[in-house]
């Protein structure tokens, strides 16, 4: 029995696994410049950030309908459950799908068919967390904050995801500022490729409640004491990290001293699909190449569920 825990770094686009990617091709007479699945599998070799994104940004073409959302949060939702997940905090990402022409609610109405009925088919609690691109204007976030207006009962909280270097998190603060206006819980990626300055900025700018990825606070060890006192959850993605050049190699992730420095960490997948894992993925992943015990892995899995927003979101919804 794999350990109960949630998932709070997982990009919902980022599960598109590539028979799906075809699947969806197919149905909708998109072309993919690809082959095949194993054609597709071999453009995995990612340098970089960047290099992911561009792949990550090209297979979306193929979701243009309700239910091309609909049958991407499925298939995730089965993979997460069969790992033990039992709750979900999802990003998505609606400029990357606005600007190709399909709409917000499109992508949540889509996002929300499979996600209503997950506790029940699945085992598995969702949330949603709609993530602005740091690599688009701050005006366009605002605008995209506007677009989701309609379907705000439907989202918990705001993000900001995509390429992080040279587009800090003060570039959104009044996106952020409004969002917080409107009840929405607020994360950021800081700390992935970027400096440890950017996560600062994201707790003092944006006033987020949690940092995703957050890895290199490990160049500062003030920003360490700060995160440890104040109990900033950290969702980090060690074979993301891998495959994006984070890290060299596996043994060398410092989740281990991160967690003996007392930071409040949690493990998650990131992009399972392009990265080589679902959450239990990096769960044994770590076990094995970080010498994890028992032990840590169970303070690990009870982070997940700490760090999470679910009794917030409750009373939110209540209100
Ligand atoms: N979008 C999807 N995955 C991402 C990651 N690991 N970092 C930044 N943006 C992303
Ligand atoms: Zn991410």
């Amino acid at each position: 029995m794999p350990l109960p825990k949630a998932e709070l770094h997982l990009h919902i686009e980022g599960t598109l696994e590539p028979e799906l990617a075809f699947e969806l091709a197919a149905r909708n007479g998109v072309e993919l410049p690809y082959a095949d699945t194993e054609a597709l599998r071999t453009a995995y070799r990612f340098e970089d950030l960047q290099s992911f994104l561009d792949l990550y940004y090209e297979l979306m073409a193929v979701l243009r309908t309700e239910q091309d959302f609909a049958d991407l949060a499925n298939a995730y939702l089965a993979r997460a459950a069969a790992q033990g997940v039992r709750h979900a905090e999802i990003f998505f990402d609606p400029q990357a799908h606005l600007t190709r022409g399909v709409g917000m609610g499109t992508v949540v109405e889509g996002l929300w068919r499979a996600l209503e009925h997950s506790e029940r088919e699945h085992g598995v609690s969702t949330l949603l967390i709609m993530c602005f691109l740091r690599d688009e204007s701050a005006e366009s976030a605002t605008a995209t904050l506007d677009a989701a207006k309609p379907y705000l009962d439907r989202i918990t909280g705001i993000g900001l995801d995509s390429a992080e270097v040279g587009h800090p998190p003060a570039k959104f603060r009044e996106v952020y500022e409004a969002a917080a206006a409107l009840g929405l819980r607020r994360v950021a990626h800081a700390g992935e490729e970027g400096p440890p300055e950017y996560v600062t900025e994201a707790l003092d700018v944006l006033g987020v409640e949690r940092v995703d990825h957050g890895l290199r606070c490990m160049e500062d060890p003030a920003l360490v004491q700060r995160l440890v006192r104040e109990r900033i959850p950290l969702t980090l993605c060690p074979l993301s990290n891998v495959r994006l050049r984070a890290v060299d190699v596996l043994a060398e992730h410092p989740l281990p001293a991160m967690l003996d420095a007392g930071l409040l960490c949690t493990v998650n997948s990131d992009d399972p699909a392009y990265f080589g894992g679902y959450a239990g993925d990096n769960f044994d992943a770590v076990r094995a190449a970080l010498g994890l015990g028992e032990e840590r892995l169970r303070e690990l899995a009870r982070n997940s569920f700490v760090a999470s927003f679910l009794e917030h979101d409750e009373e939110r919804r209540a209100r």
